[in-house]
């Protein structure tokens, strides 16, 4: 079974407790107020900043959490403890960060019928991508496909995606916001 199948079924469970945690349920159903907008943005802000941090003592990558901090009123940071042991956990939690632009295109496109937005300039990250971020995912899927992992380098992939999507959880379930 090819990297990203296992990816994707093996971090299945955890992607629907992150839909469930995240609080955007209120953005499909077009209630959400400001406030509550702005907390969803920190806990996404310090959970992306927290893994894009890791993942550079690997190697570089484009960075989501600075579109975030566009969007905070009162951006805050907090350090949280959050590590990945080696280049294939890093590949793992790119997995995590890549992938999720496919859910905030998604939820991109209800936020201009939330009513209490209406006000917002316009957003960096809930905002309809541009073909450079649509072009983030196959990049990433390809250049995934073009390399060949041992069992332990896969083992480590898949933790490093457990791990990144386990911080996501902790972060969206603390309520890390005041
Ligand atoms: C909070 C609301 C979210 C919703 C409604 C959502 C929804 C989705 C949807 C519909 C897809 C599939 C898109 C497609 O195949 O074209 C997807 C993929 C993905 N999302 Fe989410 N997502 C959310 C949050 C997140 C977050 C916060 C993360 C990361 C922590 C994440 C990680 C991923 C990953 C890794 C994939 C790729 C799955 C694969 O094909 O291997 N998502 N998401």
């Amino acid at each position: 079974m090819d990297i990203l199948t296992q990816l994707k079924e093996q971090t299945k469970q955890k992607h629907l407790e992150v839909e469930a945690n995240s609080g955007i349920s209120k953005i499909f159903d077009h209630s959400i107020t400001v406030k509550e907008y702005q907390d969803i943005l920190q806990n996404n802000y310090n959970a992306y900043y927290t893994t894009e941090s890791a993942i550079s003592s690997y190697f570089p990558i484009e960075s989501i959490a600075t579109w975030i901090f566009n969007d905070l009123e009162k951006p805050t940071s907090s350090n949280l403890e959050f590590r990945l042991d080696n280049n294939h956990q890093a590949l793992g939690a790119q997995y995590v960060i890549e992938g999720s632009l496919l859910g905030s295109a998604y939820i991109a496109k209800e936020i201009s019928n939330c009513h209490n937005l209406n006000s917002l300039k316009p957003q960096s990250f809930y905002t309809r991508p541009d073909k450079a971020r649509i072009n983030r995912w196959s990049t990433f899927k390809k250049q995934m496909q073009d390399q060949s992992f041992t069992k332990q380098q896969t083992e480590d992939i898949i933790a490093g995606a457990n791990k990144t999507f386990d911080l996501f959880n902790t972060v969206f379930t603390n309520k890390v916001v005041d």
